[in-house]
């Protein structure tokens, strides 16, 4: 039976593909514990699921997340913050989710919004989405890796210009700098395409997907020599999978690949 949640939704509106949507309206998606633990009860059944190939994330057309709760943040002292590893709790969306994630941001991606867009593997986006790391303004700095991986993305002289400022920059310059891999004129369009993508993703091996995830994820933390090393194990690798039989096999017998996901 399908979870019921209060602050987000889910559904599966192409084959193979978990879309979420995240819906607490009235605060602009903002980012609190409770839809942080409903998102992760999502993700863990999803990334289980064997009917689910890829997940699109996405928010409504004013908000894809205007930020962590800053209401739930204003009181919190040090000392809770540390005991509770206040914010480990967001990192299980890149370190326990094996499966593609692209994030579809139309709205507001601040703060927090920008930094769980940028957890995601793809970001789509609308031309008129609004990015930012405003937290300067708040008196604090990004806390979910906003200042690793903008800098990663963008590179850093735009980096620190933004997250020192807390200067907003739109869904056509993230195109721009590759911050998103594609942009749309419509947030309809841009849902539309993310889905598309994933359905597209879903219909590969998921043997193959989960190690082409992998590898580029690897890129981010290994230097070039040590990345080519490690992509060449796992390519190797996949020689022990079923479906690098199943995909070479069908291409030199000109027949469309029936995966076996094994
Ligand atoms: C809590 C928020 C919120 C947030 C908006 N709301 N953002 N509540 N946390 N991050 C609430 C407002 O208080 C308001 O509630 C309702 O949502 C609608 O917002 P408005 O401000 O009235 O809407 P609008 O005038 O359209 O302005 C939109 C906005 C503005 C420009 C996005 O809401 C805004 O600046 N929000 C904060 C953006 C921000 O600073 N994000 C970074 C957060 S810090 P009421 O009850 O009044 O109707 C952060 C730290 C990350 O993310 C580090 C750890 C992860």
């Amino acid at each position: 039976a399908a979870t019921s949640y209060e602050l987000i939704m889910v559904s599966s509106p192409k084959p193979g593909v978990g879309l979420v949507t995240l819906n607490r309206p009235k605060a602009l998606n903002a980012l609190s514990t409770p839809l942080f633990l409903e998102l992760n009860d999502a993700l863990r059944k999803l990334n289980q699921d064997n009917d689910t190939g890829a997940i699109v994330i996405t928010g409504s057309n004013k908000a894809f997340a205007a930020g962590a709760d800053i209401k739930e943040m204003k009181d919190l002292t040090f000392s809770t913050a540390y005991t509770t590893d206040f914010i480990e709790l967001w990192s299980s969306l890149s370190s326990q989710v094996k499966k593609p994630i692209i994030a579809a941001v139309n709205g507001y991606a601040l703060g927090g919004g920008c930094e769980l867009a940028m957890m995601a593997d793809v970001i789509y986006c609308s031309s008129t989405a609004t990015f930012g790391q405003p937290e300067i303004k708040l008196g604090t700095i990004p806390g979910a890796g906003g200042s690793q991986r903008l800098t990663h993305a963008i590179g850093k002289s735009r980096a620190m210009e933004l997250i020192l400022t807390g200067k907003t920059f739109s869904g056509k310059e993230a195109g721009e700098w590759g911050l998103a891999a594609r942009v749309f004129q419509q947030p309809e369009e841009c849902l539309e395409e993310a889905l598309k993508t994933a359905e597209v993703i879903s219909g590969y091996s998921r043997v193959a997907v989960k190690a082409a995830k992998e590898v580029v994820n690897k890129s981010q933390d290994l230097g070039v020599r040590d990345g080519v090393e490690y992509e060449r194990r796992v390519f190797h690798s996949l020689f022990g999978s079923k479906d690098q039989k199943i995909g070479m096999t069908a291409f030199a017998e000109k027949k469309q690949p029936q995966w076996s996901n094994e």
